[in-house]
């Protein structure tokens, strides 16, 4: 029997077409989007535009998941890399290790490797899809399945209401390709110098940003929820 997932995203695909993005940074809840879109695509014959901003500052197993997803799920998965001449000024300006300064200089950094790429990865979009969870963060807490995100884009964020027990059930069940940092302790994917991995008692995204107040650990790829 196909998943609410699997007919959300397979209705999606058959609505916007090429014009739907799903933006996967590789970690768990992107993982089964992708599992389950690739699903998706080949019952109705569509081919899913994944994309990986990779900032340049991913750790090693994300890059060594990418390939391993991209022939699991034989899709493509769209690499946006920061345009060269922003991080080289940004690297002049603050250094690369810049972001652990200041808060001003973190969110410099995440806008030109992330939010730079973000944007060429949703040219000619209608609408995209996340792995965002209301469990996630407080700032999280009253995520919508669909909104109209402040680029007039249909955000979907299908996983919204699952709890971490949901996920990784599925993830098991399904057999999901699974990056390996999760099994090291990372409970959030992202890049190697401002992610460590938790403890069971500390919130799912206590290791990102770590030396951050709570109300900042966000990156403005999801600017509804920037503080
Ligand atoms: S974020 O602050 O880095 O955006 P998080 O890692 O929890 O937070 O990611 C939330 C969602 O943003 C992911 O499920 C994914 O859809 C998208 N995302 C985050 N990082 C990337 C990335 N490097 N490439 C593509 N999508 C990403
Ligand atoms: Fe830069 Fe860290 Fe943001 Fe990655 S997460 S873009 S390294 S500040």
């Amino acid at each position: 029997m196909n998943s609410e997932l699997f007919v959300l995203l397979r209705d999606a695909l058959v609505q916007h077409g090429d014009g739907l993005r799903v933006a996967c940074s590789l970690g768990v809840e992107d993982m089964i989007v992708v599992h389950e879109i690739a699903r998706a695509a080949a019952s109705v014959g569509g081919r899913p535009r994944v994309f990986l901003l990779d900032t340049g500052r991913l750790p090693e197993e994300s890059h060594t998941l990418l390939d391993a997803a991209k022939q699991k799920y034989a899709i493509d998965i769209e690499v946006h890399l920061p345009d060269a001449i922003a991080v080289e000024r940004l690297v002049r300006r603050q250094g690369a290790n810049g972001f652990y300064d200041s808060v001003q200089a973190r969110r410099a950094c995440c806008e030109a490797r992330k939010l730079g790429p973000l944007a060429r990865a949703l040219e000619g979009a209608t609408a995209w899809v996340t792995g965002l969870r209301r469990e996630q963060s407080p700032t999280r807490s009253d995520l919508p399945v669909s909104e109209i995100d402040d680029r007039g884009l249909i955000k979907l964020a299908p996983l919204a209401h699952w709890t971490t027990e949901q996920v990784w059930a599925f993830a098991k069940e399904h057999q999901v390709l699974i990056h390996a940092l999760h099994s090291r302790g990372y409970t959030s994917i992202g890049c190697a110098p401002c992610t460590r991995a938790t403890k069971p008692d500390e919130p799912l995204r206590a290791g990102r940003w770590w030396w951050e107040a709570p109300e900042h650990k966000e990156c403005g790829l999801h600017s509804r929820s920037v503080s």
